[in-house]
């Protein structure tokens, strides 16, 4: 890879990997929350990250290339540190964690689109740029309400000590 062209077509199928792999992952996540908020979040953002894909499709099919992933390692690091979370964690620090990982995926997914649409501006692909950022502010809106669950969660689990 060379370009800046050729850097955005990775990142772009990095992401289309990264968000694929979460929509199979964010069901256990659901699964395994105890605080109601929390679960309800997680299932609503499923069904935002099933809708990103499809934006995604059309991201590909703005720039005449065919919607595919690559690996992303850093997604699935992220994924297998959350397993490990479910396996060895309960109660209180079971929600904690998962939702302070939970943010540090709508961190990564924020670093990648904010990239992104930076560089569909410059690459002259001005659809790419207004979908992507569509997204983007989507994932920021996820970790705002996140940081919201994780609060009074946390001041509940407070209360209750
Ligand atoms: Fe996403």
């Amino acid at each position: 890879m060379k370009t800046l062209e050729e850097a955005f077509h990775h990142t772009l199928q990095d992401i289309y990997y990264a968000e694929t792999a979460l929509t199979k992952a964010l069901p256990n996540v659901a699964k395994a929350a105890g605080n109601t908020d929390f679960k309800a979040l997680v299932l609503a953002h499923l069904a935002e990250t099933k809708q990103q894909i499809v934006i995604l499709d059309k991201v590909f099919a703005s720039i005449g290339q065919k919607a595919m992933g690559v690996k992303c390692d850093a997604i699935d690091r992220l994924i297998k540190e959350t397993d490990g979370i479910i396996k060895d964690a309960t109660g209180i620090a079971l929600d904690a964690c998962l939702i302070a990982i939970a943010q540090a995926v709508e961190h990564y997914e924020i670093a990648r689109y904010g990239a992104l649409r930076e560089w569909a501006k410059v690459l002259g692909h001005t659809e790419a740029h207004d979908l992507l950022s569509q997204i983007l502010d989507m994932e920021k809106a996820a970790n705002s309400k996140l940081t919201g669950v994780a609060v009074s969660a946390v001041n509940m689990a407070k209360k209750a000590a």
